[in-house]
């Protein structure tokens, strides 16, 4: 009898360890958010500076089909964060399509996740 428990549990396990992989994305998310060097900053601000626990990010970030900051109209979230590493942090914008950006993606929309509930 025992052991028929033994596959549904590494199924559930693997299953387990794979969304901890994800998870793992969130948590260097949150690292880099609070990283004043992410981007290469020098202005010694982190993107937590100014938006702990998601302050300034709307909540329907994600949901939106244009995205402006200060006033000007860019592409993605992605060159919304761009925006805010060259100007806040004094960093230099990193590529949207890289593993830091995904993360940092990741950890905002946990962030405006949390705003919604
Ligand atoms: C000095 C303060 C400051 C820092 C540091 C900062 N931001 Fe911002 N951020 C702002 C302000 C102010 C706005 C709103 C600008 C506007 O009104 O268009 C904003 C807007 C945004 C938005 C768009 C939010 C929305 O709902 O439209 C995103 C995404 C964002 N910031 C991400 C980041 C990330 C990621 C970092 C770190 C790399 C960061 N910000 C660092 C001040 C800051």
């Amino acid at each position: 009898m025992k052991k028929l428990f033994v596959v549904p549990l590494s199924v559930a396990f693997a299953v387990l360890s794979l969304s901890a992989a994800q998870a793992g994305n969130v948590e260097n998310g949150k690292k880099l958010f609070e990283s004043p060097t992410f981007g290469g900053g020098t202005s010694g601000k982190t993107c937590a500076s100014c938006h702990t626990d998601g302050a300034k990010l709307g909540a329907d970030l994600f949901e939106r089909e244009k995205h402006m900051i200060m006033g000007k109209e860019v592409a993605s979230v992605a060159d919304t964060v761009n925006v805010c590493i060259e100007m806040a942090l004094k960093g230099k914008a990193i590529k949207t399509d890289s593993d830091e950006m995904k993360d940092v993606l990741a950890y905002m929309q946990a962030l405006v996740k949390e705003e919604k509930e």
